[in-house]
């Protein structure tokens, strides 16, 4: 079909190409693959897979499954951040299994800090809820952007690159976010590097980071490394 297309009408043969082009760019550069049919509620007595959990049996399927309730509880924030996370991703919430989407609630005490981290399998989009933060991100190419934030003001960080969010207020910051990925994955810089298990040595850090290994060591401590 195409190539008796493609001799007769070389313009639409060439819009063809450029959609399944754009097409297969689009599929490769999103996130979580589409999903194959309307849903797929995760059945988490079974191992986590390749791309999610296996479905639970429509005829099994509640309501109950649409729905998740872990993001309306308040978080402790009394630790060294000062900040805490409940993540609605798949594992929480199997209803996300396949969909490509999730959810955080986080909340940081004044003073607090969501350290720098990175979500290697989605972008992030955020709103502030209550409080002002200071929200940052730093892209492949060093450079910093960041902008102070109070409620009903939102944010987006690209996949996979650094940021933080910073409580510069004077009340505790509520902030939700969303990603398109049902398991974006959270790697916390600092616990990656000095917390790790086991630990990287020494030697690798303070050639990395051009300082002394009792500075590795001090940092380490902290982070149970
Ligand atoms: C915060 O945590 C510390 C130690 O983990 C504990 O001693 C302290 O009572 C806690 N403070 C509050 C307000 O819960
Ligand atoms: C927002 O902060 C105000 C003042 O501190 C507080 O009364 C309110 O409960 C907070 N709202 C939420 C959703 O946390
Ligand atoms: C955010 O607010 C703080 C304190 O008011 C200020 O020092 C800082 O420059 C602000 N940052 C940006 C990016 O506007």
């Amino acid at each position: 079909m195409s190539i008796a297309i493609s001799s007769r009408r070389p313009r639409e043969t060439f819009v063809l190409v450029a959609t399944l082009v754009f097409n297969f760019l689009f599929l490769s550069l999103s996130s979580d693959p589409d999903p194959l049919q309307d849903f797929c509620i995760g059945d988490t007595s079974v191992a986590f897979s390749v791309n999610g959990f296996p479905c639970k049996a429509s005829s099994d399927v509640t309501a109950d499954d649409f729905f998740y309730d872990g993001l309306s509880r308040e978080i402790s924030t009394n630790n060294s951040f000062g900040s805490g996370v409940i993540m609605g991703n798949v594992l929480a919430f199997p209803g996300l299994n396949t969909l490509g989407i999730s959810m955080n609630r986080v909340e940081i005490a004044p003073g607090g800090i969501n350290p720098p981290h990175l979500h290697p399998r989605a972008t992030e989009s955020g709103i502030v809820v209550n409080g002002t933060v200071l929200v940052g991100l730093i892209t492949t190419g060093n450079v910093f952007y960041s902008k102070n934030l109070t409620a009903g003001e939102m944010f987006v960080v690209p996949r996979g690159l650094v940021h933080f969010q910073f409580n510069i207020g004077t009340e505790k910051a509520l902030i939700f976010t969303a990603f398109n990925s049902h398991l974006p994955g959270n790697v916390l810089v600092a616990v990656n590097l000095f917390g790790s298990n086991p630990a990287v040595p020494d030697d690798v850090l303070s050639k990395a980071f051009l300082v002394d290994r009792s500075v590795v060591d001090e940092i380490k401590s902290k982070f149970g490394g």
